[in-house]
């Protein structure tokens, strides 16, 4: 199948009325990318799009990725592949493959090569000595790190920002930063607030630096909120997430999205927004990763 990635780039705007963003007089808008397509959801396609233009123009014939055995970016791209007729593998991290994992079993079913390899070689996963023996084992793959974060992932973030209507602030939920990193370059005036989701977040913010470039907006890494790190969260985040599905029907994961709005929350409380304020959120997506909680016993419905 011919890709054509401009298809998939609209996802609406969803604006929140509450209480609290009455009290401060500020308003929000959620950019609802896990929208923008029903299984390619969130920043995974932003970042995907022009990494298979990449693909689509090399000469390789397959696609080589890494994740985690939950990761959103596994299923993103498991469903990349079955959609566009795309050949993909993965190094999973392991060391075992528990295929019963929904996140795992949906990318076999897709036709993914799944490959898990111990904690400790998945840690050498962007060592280039590690990439270059991956080439000489799969001479055909184009390579893509973890998250898909690269150069050709930043030109898909970026288009969204640029998408965007006027406001003030722009949120997004920062892993790798690259998401942060693409709305910065796209931006020309307004500041972007990535909030960190793992603990210890500050190593990001050179990363973030030499991603975004020189020429990127004002941003921020608010490391405060990550609620326990990577992966964790308190059962008050999870009842905001579930309160905000609720009240706004906005439906929220805890490990990005969730930890994102519970974060936006508290600095609203806080007075952090000046009166007359406008904020965009950007729901990057993720919630398969709300199946995957389930069935760890992390949570119980959704
Ligand atoms: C749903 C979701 N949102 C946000 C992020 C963070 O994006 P980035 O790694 O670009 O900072 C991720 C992870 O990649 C994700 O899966």
């Amino acid at each position: 199948m011919a890709i054509v990635p401009n298809k998939i780039t609209l996802s609406p705007l969803q604006k929140v009325a509450d209480n609290l963003l009455q009290k401060h007089q500020v308003s929000l808008s959620i950019q609802r990318d896990d929208l923008l397509h029903p299984i390619i959801h969130g920043n995974k396609w932003r970042k995907l799009k022009y990494n298979l233009v990449l693909f689509n123009q090399s000469d390789k014939q397959e696609i080589l990725t890494f994740g985690g055995p939950f990761s959103n970016h596994i299923y993103a791209c498991a469903a990349a592949s079955k959609i566009f007729k795309l050949p993909m593998r993965a190094i999973i991290r392991g060391p075992e493959l528990d295929v019963s994992n929904p996140t795992l079993r949906f990318a076999k079913s897709c036709g993914m090569q799944l490959h898990p390899v111990s904690r400790i070689e998945y840690r050498q996963r962007n060592q280039s000595q590690y990439l270059e023996q991956l080439s000489k084992r799969y001479p055909n793959a184009y390579i893509l790190p973890e998250g898909g974060t690269n150069a050709g992932a930043l030109r898909g973030v970026a288009e969204l920002a640029n998408s965007l209507p006027e406001h003030d602030y722009l949120l997004c939920p920062t892993g790798s930063g690259g998401t942060l990193a693409g709305l910065a370059q796209g931006h020309t005036k307004k500041e972007v607030l990535g909030v960190a989701v793992l603990k210890n977040a500050h190593y990001l913010i050179n990363e973030i630096r030499a991603l975004s470039g020189p020429t990127a907006t004002k941003w921020q890494l608010l490391t405060d909120y990550h609620d326990g790190g990577y992966g964790r969260f308190s059962p008050e985040l999870w009842q905001f997430c579930q309160k905000m599905k609720r009240d706004h029907h906005l439906p929220l994961e805890p490990i990005y999205s969730g930890k994102m709005m519970y974060a936006l929350w508290q600095l609203i409380e806080q007075g952090y927004f000046p009166s007359g304020s406008k904020i965009i959120a950007v729901h990057t997506g993720g919630l398969q990763g709300l199946q995957g909680l389930k069935y760890r016993g992390l949570i119980n419905a959704y």
